[in-house]
């Protein structure tokens, strides 16, 4: 084959040019991103837990705590762990325009509130900062995040109430808030919207009144409401047809009869100690063939412990100090 002086002279040409440019590497971190992290390692004064965080080297491959979506190279996910930096959440996160997963764990002196900037994270699907010492409120602006189907705040300082308008997000799974404090009621708009496989975790805080009604409409499968200050009635959110697995009531001021209180079949954990719950035990409690945890001590309930399923096999700490309550494992009734 004929090769034209024209198209070598050409291709010399080229291979020199190429060679006086910069090495290219293969996996590009964006530089937008690298300089948005390079901000944020500053803000939180440059810790320990970020040295790998070099401005000459690869943010998705070399750098700990990040991680980058292979389809675009872009950082699609922060996780900084067990570290005593200290500082605010750098407002600079919400210039992470890819990010999926925002996860600051065991951050103890980690302060401030949380930055409104995140609203503008398209793509944000878990908000996860546990165990740190921030404080405010549990933001309103969350709910303007329609990506987020993990709200996992436990374990904080937050304060005021809970925004009803999480109920407006469209994927939401979990929304875990147990552990801080939290006080007012829960939020109607709870029972008003479609999931399945919701979980809501909001034990451990000072949230009292009683439960929305609405929320028996809810198919929840699981509810901890446990050490709160709720009253009032809480059967509705049992019945034959729920997915309800797990359920945790318990340290509350609950009062109902439970007498005609009817199960559904998939419930494994069902607590419900230091309440004011009167009545007898539903025959149905026999039932439950997947009954792991089961505790009803500390109420007001009576008459016999009925007898089958897996009833027996929880000792007399289930059930003791109740009203009247008797019968195997308690003493038999007079
Ligand atoms: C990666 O980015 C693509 C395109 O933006 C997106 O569809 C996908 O969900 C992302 N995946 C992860 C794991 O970030
Ligand atoms: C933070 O931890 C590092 C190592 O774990 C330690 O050297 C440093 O003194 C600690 N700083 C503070 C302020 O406690
Ligand atoms: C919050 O800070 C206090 C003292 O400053 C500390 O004892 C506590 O462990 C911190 N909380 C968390 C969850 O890290
Ligand atoms: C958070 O609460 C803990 C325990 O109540 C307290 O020791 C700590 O000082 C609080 N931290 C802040 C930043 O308010
Ligand atoms: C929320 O985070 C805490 C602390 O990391 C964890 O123990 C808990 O299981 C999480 N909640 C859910 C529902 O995953
Ligand atoms: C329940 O209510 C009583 C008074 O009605 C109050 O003294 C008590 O602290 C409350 N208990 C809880 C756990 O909220
Ligand atoms: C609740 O969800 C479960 C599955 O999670 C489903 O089997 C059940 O039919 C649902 N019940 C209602 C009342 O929607
Ligand atoms: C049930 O709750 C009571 C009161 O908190 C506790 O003392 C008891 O150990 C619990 N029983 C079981 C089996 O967990």
């Amino acid at each position: 084959m004929e090769v034209s002086p024209g198209l070598s002279l050409l291709c010399v040409a080229l291979l020199l040019f190429v060679s006086t440019l910069p090495p290219i590497s293969l996996s590009a971190c964006s530089s937008h991103d690298k300089e948005v992290l390079l901000r944020i390692k500053e803000d939180l004064g440059n810790p320990y837990v970020l040295a790998s965080w070099l401005k000459d080297t690869d943010c998705c491959t070399d750098w700990y705590a990040v991680g980058c979506n292979s389809t675009n190279d872009r950082i699609n996910l922060i996780s900084i762990q067990y570290s005593n930096l200290s500082g605010e959440i750098p407002a600079a996160v919400g210039d992470l325009p890819y990010l999926q997963t925002i996860f600051f764990h065991k951050l103890p002196n980690l302060v401030g509130t949380i930055p409104e900037t995140i609203t503008a994270l398209k793509f944000l699907q878990q908000l996860r900062i546990t165990w740190t010492n921030i404080t405010g409120t549990v933001p309103d602006f969350l709910s303007k995040i329609k990506s987020l189907n993990n709200i996992n705040l436990s374990f904080n300082n937050l304060t005021g109430s809970i925004p009803s308008s999480l109920s407006e997000l469209p994927d939401i799974r979990t929304i875990d808030l147990s552990r801080n404090k939290l006080t007012g009621s829960i939020p109607e708009t709870f029972g008003s919207f479609e999931i399945q496989d919701f979980y809501i975790i909001w034990s451990h805080n000072q949230l009292s009144g009683p439960i929305p009604g609405s929320l028996g409409a809810q198919n929840f499968t699981k509810l901890d409401f446990s050490r709160n200050d709720l009253t009032g009635d809480a059967s509705f959110l049992f019945g034959k047809n729920k997915g309800l697995q797990y359920i945790d009531l318990s340290r509350n001021n609950f009062s109902f009869d439970f007498s005609d209180v009817e199960f559904p079949s998939e419930l494994y954990n069902l607590d419900l100690n230091h309440n004011k719950i009167y009545g007898t035990l539903p025959a149905g409690l026999t039932e439950l063939s997947n009954l792991q945890n089961f505790n009803v001590s500390y109420n007001r309930l009576c008459g016999q412990i009925p007898t089958g399923g897996k009833l027996q096999s929880f000792d007399q700490y289930s059930y003791f100090h109740n009203k009247c309550l008797c019968g195997d494992p308690l003493p038999a009734c007079q």
